[in-house]
């Protein structure tokens, strides 16, 4: 039994925040912040609306690719950083906008990793027959978390949600592999200290701006590809594949500078890694399956493609997932 992909589906909010819009709101430039990040746009929620509501938008269009109801659905994992409220999930307020009433509901946290924590679980419940149907969903406002006065951060982040729905299926193609790895050591690499049960939403903590994120870019930067790189050879190492053999690398966006330098480390062609970070920023969960619908909307994945899936976050967190679709 195998973990198959049967339907994909994707959602960015209709308002778009220019590189230029950016440099009237702080010290910037649209030349700096292209050269830098490779970022033109990114999207914004609307005022009200959270990850739940874009996650079920994604999810609508995963499930009608894959022919299937909510009601069809065993299980629902949200991967989210920005989820609507501290509880319930996310994953509950999807799972009631769809009406997936027979469905358990349950959210990761795995940042900007979380899409790929989430398919490992999927594919394990899938695996050991506990569920059949499975829908895995990377949905995030990082808007609600981003420093509009921070330049060194406000510039990034962008906001959407991708999805996907898994099948139980018998036969070779599905997924190959899934590894996911943690190192809690540099959880300060990236974070937003205030507005959890540490420091609970306060004056102080508003004051302080400390319900935004922080990072400490460039050794993040560093980290973010030496990861990259670890998680796609561990993954070629485990199902005893070459570079070549793979047709399509899907990192997560989170610069183009460290995609371009991870294809170079891994000698791949920029033809066959996957790059729309131009268009959304860095929307951490939900990158990975946002760029995953695009080529699959794009006929740039078809039965047989292999396609690996990389991916790097907060946590820190890292992880691949290597699929023959
Ligand atoms: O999702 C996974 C987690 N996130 C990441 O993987 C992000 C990883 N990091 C990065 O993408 C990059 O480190 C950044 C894009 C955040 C920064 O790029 P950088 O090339 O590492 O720049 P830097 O932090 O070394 O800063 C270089 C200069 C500094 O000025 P000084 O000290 O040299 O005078 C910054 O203050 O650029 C300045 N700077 C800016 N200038 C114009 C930082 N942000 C900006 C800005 N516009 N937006």
């Amino acid at each position: 039994m195998r973990a198959r992909i049967v339907g994909t589906g994707s959602y960015v909010p209709p308002s778009v925040i220019t590189n230029s819009d950016l440099e009237k709101t702080v010290n910037t430039s649209d030349q700096w912040i292209a050269e830098r990040t490779g970022i033109r746009n990114r999207r914004r929620a609307a005022p009200g609306e959270g990850s739940a509501s874009l996650g079920v938008k994604a999810a609508t269009t995963a499930l009608a690719a894959a022919h299937l109801n909510p009601s069809d659905l065993d299980l629902i994992i949200v991967a989210t950083c920005t989820p609507d409220m501290p509880f319930p999930s996310t994953a509950c307020l999807v799972q009631s906008e769809l009406g997936a009433t027979t469905a358990v509901a349950f959210d990761i946290s795995a940042a900007c990793s979380g899409f790929l924590f989430a398919l490992s679980m999927a594919d394990h419940y899938i695996r050991l027959e506990t569920y059949r149907n499975v829908l895995v969903i990377g949905t995030e406002v990082m808007s609600s978390v981003t420093d509009w006065t921070d330049r060194t951060t406000c510039i990034l982040f962008g906001d959407g949600a991708g999805a996907a729905v898994l099948q139980g299926v018998e036969g070779e193609n599905g997924i190959l592999s899934n590894h996911i790895h943690s190192n809690g050591q540099r959880w300060d690499l990236i974070y937003v200290p205030g507005g959890g049960s540490q420091q609970p939403l306060s004056e102080t903590v508003l004051n302080k701006r400390l319900n935004f994120i922080k990072m400490r870019g460039s050794a993040t930067f560093k980290l973010a590809v030496t990861m990259m790189e670890q998680a796609a050879l561990e993954a070629l190492s485990v199902n005893h594949l070459t570079i070549d053999d793979i047709d399509l690398f899907i990192p997560h966006q989170a610069n183009a500078r460290i995609i371009r330098a991870t294809a170079e480390r891994l000698h791949v062609p920029m033809e066959r890694v996957v790059m729309n970070i131009g268009q959304y920023g860095n929307t951490s969960a939900a990158s990975v399956p946002l760029a995953l619908d695009e080529m699959v909307k794009a006929n740039r994945i078809k039965s047989g493609t292999n396609v690996l899936l990389i991916a790097f976050g907060s946590g820190l967190t890292w992880a691949s997932t290597l699929i023959r679709w």
